[in-house]
């Protein structure tokens, strides 16, 4: 049976925006049922949903970064669509940190919050949704992290470091649930033209940061979609614990 047959369900966080979004429609467009998750943009959240193919998609509101929201969350998607067989962690957010100029209070808590969504929140998500994937004895799991957690994230360290903790986890949870039949990924971006990415390539200049790469440009969300779309099917199971570099070559790790 296909994954559109039997209607899967993907739950997919920071759905509104960016390669959240391209994931959902992706993962949509391969006939799974999106549970939408969004924290604050109502209006991007109702247009992403009102666009996808196919029926059956549902938002989701909640800062997952609270891991009570988290919970109740995962709860009201299994008492709505019956199951989770997918999840994706793309909410995430680069929080810039000057190291010469932030005072400590600055500093703290840039690390709490960057720690608090691009760590802890992917992996209590795991923990959540994992219960119901062993229930099902199979799942997939595809963390998205990033190239800054390879070559290091001078103005944003707290935000480097935890996508490369991320990047740690998603092998750790691959080895211990591999034997439920649940297989974990991540996706490791480069520069991507998202509504987050995008300001902040122009600040740098859009010519140079397109020469990071040979291919001369940067990413595009549905590229990152449809990777993540590929993680979700069938055919990518001896592929868990992968950390897939999705970055134009614009940095190679050995
Ligand atoms: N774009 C790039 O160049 C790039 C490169 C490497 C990695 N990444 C990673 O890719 C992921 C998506 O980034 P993006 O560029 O697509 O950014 P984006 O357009 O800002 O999308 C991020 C989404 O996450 C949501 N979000 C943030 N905090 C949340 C929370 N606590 N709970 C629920 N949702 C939350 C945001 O909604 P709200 O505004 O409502 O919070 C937003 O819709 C992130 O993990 C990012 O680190 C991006």
């Amino acid at each position: 049976m296909t994954d559109q047959q039997v209607h899967k369900v993907a739950l997919v966080t920071g759905a509104a925006t960016g390669i959240g979004k391209a994931c959902a429609e992706a993962l949509a467009a391969k006939g799974f049922i999106i549970a939408a998750n969004y924290r604050s943009r109502e209006q991007e959240a109702h247009a992403m949903l009102a666009a996808l193919p196919g029926n059956g998609h549902q938002l989701f509101k909640a800062d997952v970064a609270d891991p009570s929201q988290a919970q109740a969350m995962v709860t009201e998607i299994g008492d709505k669509l019956g199951r989770i067989d997918v999840l994706v962690n793309a909410a995430g957010q680069y929080t810039q940190q000057d190291i010469h100029s932030n005072d400590y209070v600055a500093w703290q808590q840039a690390w709490q919050h960057s720690m608090a969504l691009n760590l802890q929140a992917p992996v209590n998500l795991a923990f959540l949704v994992g219960r119901f994937m062993q229930d099902a004895g199979a799942g997939r799991i595809i963390n998205i992290t990033s190239r800054g957690a390879f070559r290091g994230e001078p103005a944003a360290p707290a935000y480097g470091a935890a996508k490369s903790a991320l990047n740690s986890a998603t092998q750790s949870l691959a080895l211990a649930l591999g034997q439920h039949g649940i297989c974990v990924y991540a996706v490791a971006p480069g520069w991507t033209e998202t509504p987050a990415a995008s300001p902040r390539i122009a600040a740098q200049g859009w010519e140079g940061v397109a020469a990071q790469s040979p291919l001369g440009r940067v990413g595009r969300p549905d590229e990152i979609g449809s990777i993540v779309a590929f993680l979700a099917s069938d055919n990518a199971e001896y592929l868990t614990g992968a950390i897939i570099d999705a970055n134009g070559a614009s940095y190679l790790r050995n």
